[in-house]
Parts: structure tokens; sequence; C-alpha cells
């Protein structure tokens, strides 16, 4: 089965053409294009993503990244017969896209109809304008070539995120979730699955794939959200999850050598040359909430933590926030911080591991990239001695992708479920 795939619910415009076959047990699947326009470089001017900028972006590129997708996958050649007038038909699909309408008539007609046998297109959750814009092409597209387009939803893409593994044939480009000499990536059920992104915080209980039972989510703001709010405090650029991942980790660095140093020669001079050096706030002077960590549900919240940050910058530094704050004070700040939101996920999510004795873990979304997050899932673990095995996308399918929309079409297909041909952006879809 060849699969289109269309991701705009957020920052990035992605599309992907894979091959798929084997099933949903033995799923093997095929890259022959996956392109990406990030909105990162934009959005780093205002500090976050506006919804109807992000739009404005998808509907400007969407087109081109598709006909640089098909020349990718091979499959770019051009009609000696184009299409006919497309106008009528199209005017009305892309009535809201007036912009994406007059490329869209420049581009397709000309295409010869390639073999597509599905159209998949992230219908939610995200952010409505942005959504519109993908699932707006998928059907101008679906109805010209006449392929069918079917709605997916962006969780359980990420869900399905950690099947796709293996790059091989070194091509970057090229993916196979699981064939006989390669590594299979054989999930167990039950599963947990963690879903950390700049949207969504979740704890999920997996009972098969496609068959989801929300445990938890936060009541505020999602855990990426809090990193990238933080991020403005402490002016980093936006996202702010991975600026303050890198911040945290040299900080926790400094400490490890500095402390090892000072007990292996703790009297020498040397020793007190290395205290006196150090920086103004270098004793862990700091500790944020961990909110809800003992709450008996699987929910979260953030926005507390998220504030208390705040204030310690106003109180410790002056109202100007940021622009007062050293190097190292950002540092510190962002190493505690990292440790409150990683301790409060990990907690939650091993406590849902164990009551529900799920055989899998499956981490997903852009907060999964996070390294003390995967550092202390993985001690966790151990340490309770769990046998549970873990899931983690690799690091560029963590943040939003094609790549896991196809594959969610396609377990959908196979399965066979009846599906809306009205699709329409749904902002909050549940999983
Ligand atoms: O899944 P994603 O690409 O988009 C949404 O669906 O929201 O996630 C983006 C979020 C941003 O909030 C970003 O700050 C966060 O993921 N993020 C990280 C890291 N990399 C991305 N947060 C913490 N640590 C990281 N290394
Ligand atoms: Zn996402």
């Amino acid at each position: 089965m060849r699969i289109l795939s269309i991701e705009t619910s957020c920052d990035e415009t992605s599309i992907a053409i894979v091959d798929a076959k084997g099933g949903i047990k033995n799923p093997v699947f095929k890259v022959l294009a996956h392109e990406t326009a990030s909105q990162i470089e934009l959005h780093t001017q205002y500090g976050g993503v506006f919804p109807m900028m992000a739009k404005r972006e998808h509907s400007k590129n969407i087109v081109p990244l598709f006909i640089k997708a098909l020349k990718k996958a091979k499959m770019l050649s051009y009609s000696s017969s184009p299409l006919g007038r497309l106008g009528g038909v199209l005017e009305k699909a892309l009535v809201r896209e007036p912009e994406m309408l007059e490329i869209f008539l420049r581009e397709i007609p000309k295409i010869k109809i390639p073999k597509i046998d599905l159209i998949a297109v992230t219908a939610g959750p995200g952010l409505e304008p942005a959504l519109w814009v993908g699932i707006n092409f998928a059907q101008a597209l679906g109805k010209v070539w006449k392929i069918p387009v079917r709605p997916i939803n962006h969780m359980e893409g990420h869900v399905m995120s950690v099947l796709i593994q293996k790059p091989t044939k070194m091509s970057k480009s090229e993916f196979l979730i699981s064939k006989k000499n390669t590594q299979k990536v054989d999930v167990k059920f039950p599963a947990i699955s963690l879903l950390v992104s700049g949207g969504h915080t979740e704890i999920v209980l997996v009972k098969n794939w496609m068959e989801y039972k929300m445990l938890g989510a936060t009541r505020d703001d999602a855990a990426g959200e809090a990193f990238d709010k933080v991020a403005r405090m402490l002016d980093l650029p936006y996202p702010g999850g991975p600026e303050i991942s890198r911040l945290a980790q040299i900080y926790r660095k400094m400490l490890d050598s500095t402390t090892h140093k000072i007990v292996l020669d703790f009297c020498s001079a040397q020793a007190v040359a290395l205290r006196k050096g150090l920086p103004k706030h270098f004793s862990s002077d700091i500790h944020f909430p961990r909110p809800m960590i003992n709450s008996k549900d699987f929910d979260f919240s953030f926005s507390g933590l998220k504030t208390a940050v705040l204030y310690y910058i106003r109180d410790k530094y002056n109202p100007t926030l940021a622009l007062s704050l050293s190097r190292e004070g950002k540092m510190q700040i962002a190493k505690e911080f990292e440790d409150a939101v990683v301790e409060v996920l990990v907690t939650k999510t091993l406590r849902a591991v164990e009551k529900y004795e799920a055989k899998s873990l499956i981490v997903g979304g852009g907060v999964s990239a996070n390294n003390e997050l995967q550092n202390q899932l993985k001690k966790q673990i151990k340490n309770k001695k769990l046998s549970t095995k873990l899931y983690l996308p690799i690091k560029n399918l963590s943040t939003d992708n094609a790549l896991m929309i196809a594959l969610a079409g396609y377990f959908r297909s196979v399965q066979g479920k009846k599906y809306t041909k009205k699709i329409k952006a749904s902002g909050n879809l549940g999983l």
C-alpha cells in the first residue's frame, strides 16, 4: 500500500510517501520520501507559535513540499495532457486557502497522477487553523486524483512513532519497522504510553495497537509548554526544551566534576581554589515544587511550577528578570526546573506501569527527546527491577513528522474500520 501522509498540526509542515506491507503483526515500511519544512526560525523571533502565522506558512509551503517529496520518491512526471479546468471543484475545496489555491492550480494539474492508494492526514489535536491547511490540501488532492483521504489522530502517530527505529541501507530516509535480518520492534501489551509535547502531557494505557484508555492528562500547561515558557523567562530561544536541557546538562556536569574533585582532594589547596572559583549561585539552593507528584490520579499540572520559577527569578534577582541573570544563574534554574518536571513525569509514569503491569513503556512527543527524562526513566526502571521494556522514538522522529502519520494511516487501514469522509480539524481530539 502506497501512502501519502501529511502533518501540519503545529509548526512543521511534513509530508511522507511510504510503501507499507505486512499488516499490524509484521509491518514493513519503506520510506520513499520524507520532507519537512520547519517554521522554528520564524517563530523564534516571536518566542512562540502564533496559529495564524503558522497557517500562512503551511499554506505557502505545502504544495512545493509535496512536489519535492514526489521528486524524491521518483514519482514526479509531467503529463502531456494536463487535467482540464479544475477551478470549480477546487475553489470550493480551497475556499479558505486562497494562497494555496493559486499554487495548487498552477502546479498540480500538469503532474501525471502517481500511484498513491491512500492519503493520511492529521485531523487533530493541534492548532486548528494549521490543521485545516493539511486537511484542505489532502481533500483537494484526493478529489482531483481520486484517492481516499483518512483522518489521523496526531497523538496516535506519536504512540506509533517508536516502531520506526532503524534506518536501512545507511540511507537516512529509509526505515524498516521489521524485516528478516533487521531489528524487529516487537512491542508487547499492555503498554503504558507517556505522551509529552508542546500541547500535551498524557498517560495512556495502550491495551493493543489502536486500543487506548486515557489514564490522566495535564490540567493546565503541557510539559513542553512549561519548558517553552520558562525558556522565555530566561531569555532563551524558542523552542525552549532543547536549550533548557542543554544548559541543565552543562550545569549537572559542572556539579558532578566539582563535587568529585572536592571529595578527592578535600584538604588540598586545589580544592580551596576550586571552591573559590565556583560561580556565585553554585550550591543548589533552589528547590522547585513537584506538582501533583503524590496525587492518586495520573493527572499533571505544570502551571504552578512555571509560576514558582517566575517568582524565584523575581525575588532573587530583579523585576527585569532574565536581563539580570548570569549564565550560571540560568543554568542552575534550567537544571532545577528540568529536575522538577522529570521527577513528576517519571514518578507518575512508573506508577502507572506498576499498576497496570505494563510490559512496555512507550514515550512519544517532542519532550521525549529530553536526555534527563530518558536517563531517569531507564534508571528508575532498573532500580525498581521492572521487566518493562522502554521504547523511545529515534531522535528526529520525537518531534512532529509525517512518517508517524503514515504509520497510523497504515494500521488504521489494515484494521479496516469505517472513517468519516467529511474531515474536520479538531483541536482537542482525544485518543
Ligand atoms: O511533539 P512536538 O514536536 O510538537 C507538539 O505536538 O507540541 O513537541 C514540541 C515540544 C516543544 O514544547 C519543545 O520545547 C519540546 O517539545 N522539546 C523538548 C525537547 N525537545 C523538544 N523539551 C524538553 N527537552 C527537549 N530536549
Ligand atoms: Zn506532536
